[in-house]
């Protein structure tokens, strides 16, 4: 009876300090662990997002969504379209394509009236991200 006492009182000495052995082992596992804000690196989920479906809702129908336009006809009025990821575009200056946007002219419309000024200098961003590889 005694021996059994012993045993008993050893099995529990041992499960406690395996518990404590475990317990220890998980916080030392659990340091290390990131939340998921700062596993994503910076700069996502992507910058260009706005930026690219206001492309899409209103450049692409005439630049297309590769941003290389070409001759079109929009709205009954052929227009020459230039290609914003070569040629020309690539040595314009960002106030040019900001003053383009923004006043229009020579076929393409004004979007003072449409977007902000922020939102014009992220469509500048993303053509020379997206279409020029800056
Ligand atoms: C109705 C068709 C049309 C739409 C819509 C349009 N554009 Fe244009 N875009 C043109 C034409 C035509 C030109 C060439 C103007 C010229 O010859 O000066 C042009 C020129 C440009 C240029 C100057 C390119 C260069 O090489 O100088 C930029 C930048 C530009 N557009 C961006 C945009 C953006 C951004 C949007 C959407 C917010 C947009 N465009 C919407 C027709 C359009």
């Amino acid at each position: 009876m005694k021996i059994c006492t012993l045993a008993l009182v050893i099995v529990c000495v041992m499960l406690f300090i395996s518990a404590c052995n475990k317990s220890a082992s998980e916080n030392v596992n659990r340091a290390p662990v990131r939340t998921p804000a700062q596993t994503a690196p910076a700069g996502t989920p992507d910058q260009f997002a706005s930026a690219r479906a206001i492309f899409k809702k209103n450049c692409a129908r005439c630049h297309g969504e590769d941003g290389k336009g070409g001759l079109k006809t929009i709205d009954g009025k052929k227009l020459k379209i230039p290609d914003l990821t070569a040629g020309h575009a690539l040595g314009h200056f960002d106030e040019d394509f900001i003053k383009q946007i923004t006043k229009g002219g020579d076929g393409m419309p004004a979007f003072k009236d449409k977007l902000t000024p922020q939102e014009i200098k992220e469509l500048v961003h993303l053509i020379r991200h997206e279409f020029q590889g800056k």
